[in-house]
Order: structure tokens, then sequence, then C-alpha cells
């Protein structure tokens, strides 16, 4: 008999953080899980909440810290001594609500100003929340948007609503399991299950193809450009971006996007 292979591998400690603006759904996700119901009446979380939890993740057991942080502003001086010694956060955002997608930055910014300059961010696993996407018609943040900016970063992404629990479970697995990997790789995010499938150049040139103004902006050339240059311009960012190259998430429709453009430019110029 081996007994050392029986012997139960040793229980793990992690504490977790929530962030993201008020009213985006930390709460009701967390709930969700741990209680399995949503509550639709808005309670905002006043300063911090704290819960410990159990969970299963393959062989082990884990024991939970969760931190629950309050979006408003205002109560920065009651959360900010709670990022140090965090294994993973919960960052999350509304779908109908562009303003707390574009606040993420801001919320890992406040995290990296907490932790100082020895802290590092690099060993914390990150999984983004793309939440109440049951409210399909008010949605103004799609998919690949929420997934090029988390994937980016080397994040992980999930779609959720804490309404009707979906994404919630499978989120909160895979999250706990990054967590697991972490510790058990000495504290460094294991580069395989991470690793970018696509470089900055590319994501960077998806966001701008996103919010170019035109079709001479989307192909970055001057406006009256030549057929040359529209043509040079495009075999560019075709390369770049052509959907069997190109695993960004977005790559197709701006791949798309960019072929009209010149479509549209090319009919025009002489
Ligand atoms: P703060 O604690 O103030 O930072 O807010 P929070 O991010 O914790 O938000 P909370 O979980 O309290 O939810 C805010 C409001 O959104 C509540 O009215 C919830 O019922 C509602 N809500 C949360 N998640 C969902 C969701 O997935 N779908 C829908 N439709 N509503 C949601
Ligand atoms: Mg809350």
């Amino acid at each position: 008999m081996d007994a050392k292979r029986k012997e139960p591998r040793k229980s793990l400690r992690i504490k977790v953080i929530s962030m993201g603006n008020a009213e985006v759904g930390k709460s009701c996700i967390i709930k969700r899980y741990c209680e399995k119901r949503f509550v639709p009446k808005y309670l905002a979380t006043i300063g911090i909440d704290y819960g410990v939890t159990k969970v299963q993740v393959r062989d082990r057991e884990i024991k939970v810290n969760i931190f629950d942080m309050a979006g408003h502003a205002f109560f920065y001086e009651v959360r900010n001594e709670f990022y140090k010694d965090t294994q993973g956060v919960i960052l999350v955002y509304d779908v109908g609500q562009k303003e707390s997608f574009d606040s993420l930055d801001s919320w890992l910014a406040e995290m990296k100003q907490e932790l100082g300059p020895h802290g590092n961010m690099e060993n914390i696993v990150f999984v983004v929340c793309a939440n109440k996407i049951d409210c399909a018609k008010l949605r103004c943040v799609d998919e690949s948007e929420g997934r090029l900016w988390a994937e980016s970063r080397g994040f992980l992404y999930f779609e959720t609503s804490a309404q009707t629990g979906e994404g919630i479970n499978e989120m909160f697995q895979t999250f706990y399991s990054a967590i697991v990997d972490l510790c058990d790789n000495g504290g460094k995010r294991p580069t395989s299950s991470m690793s970018i499938s696509f470089t900055k150049e590319q994501a960077d040139t998806i966001r701008r193809i996103r919010s170019s103004k035109d079709s001479w902006d989307m192909l970055g050339v001057k406006p009256g450009a030549t057929r040359d240059e529209v043509n040079k311009a495009y075999r560019k960012l075709a390369v770049l971006l052509h959907p069997d190259k190109c695993m960004a998430p977005g790559s197709e429709d701006a791949f798309k996007a960019v072929v009209n453009a010149r479509t549209a430019l090319l009919k025009n110029i002489k």
C-alpha cells in the first residue's frame, strides 16, 4: 500500500476580492454562487462585506475568504486596505453600462496603487465578469470587446447573469481552479493556461478599428489617399487580422470591416 499517495493534500486558504463600479452586480454574483438566490432590490454594499466559504477544487478543499467591495467612490478609504494579500480578483462590469466597462482600468490602477511599488499584480488571478447578460436589449458592450480587454491582459473572461445564474458556477470553478494552479506553481501565474494567443499589436489594431470614425480612419490613411495607398494599408491590416492567423476576440468582425472600408473607398477613387 502506498500510504503517501492516499494522504489528503494540505487544505488551502485563499483570499479573493470583488471590484467594479457600484451597482454592476458584484454582491449578487457572490450571493448567487454561495446562497443560490437572487435579490432584485439594490442594497448598496457599505464599505465592505466579508464571508467565508468552502469549495472543492479537484481533490482539494479550499477555504475562501471573500471580501466584497463597495463600488461607490466615497468608500475608497474603507476598501483601500483590503487589496493586499489577495490571490484572486473578480472584476465586474454591467454589459448595459459602458461607463462600468470603461472604469475597469481605473479599478486596476487603484489596486496597483494600494499594493505599492513592491506589490505584484502578475501573481494574482483576475476574472472579468460581463454581468447582466439577461438584459439583452440594454446591452452596449459586446462579447468580443470585453473578451479582448480581458484576454489581452491574461485575465479570464466570463459572461454572467446573477439573475438567471448563467455562467456563474462555471466562472467560479474556473477561477478557483486557476488560483489553485497558481498556488501549486509557487504563487506564479501558470503560463500554459493563461498564455495569450494574440499580440498586443493585433489587440490594439482591433480596438482602433472599432473606434474609427470613417473608412479612411479605419484604414489609417489620410482622406484623399490614392488607390495604392489604400491598397497598401489594407494589405497590412489584412495580414495582421486575417481570421486564419489572428486568434484575438473580434478579429473576424474587424477583418470584415476593413474589407468593406477598402471596397467603399476604392469605389470613389479614380
Ligand atoms: P455596490 O455594492 O454598490 O458596489 O453594488 P454591487 O456591484 O454589489 O451591485 P449589486 O450586486 O448590489 O446589484 C446591483 C443591482 O443590479 C441590484 O438591483 C441587482 O438586483 C441588480 N443585478 C445584479 N446582477 C444582475 C443581473 O445579472 N441581471 C440583472 N437583471 N440585474 C442584476
Ligand atoms: Mg455590493
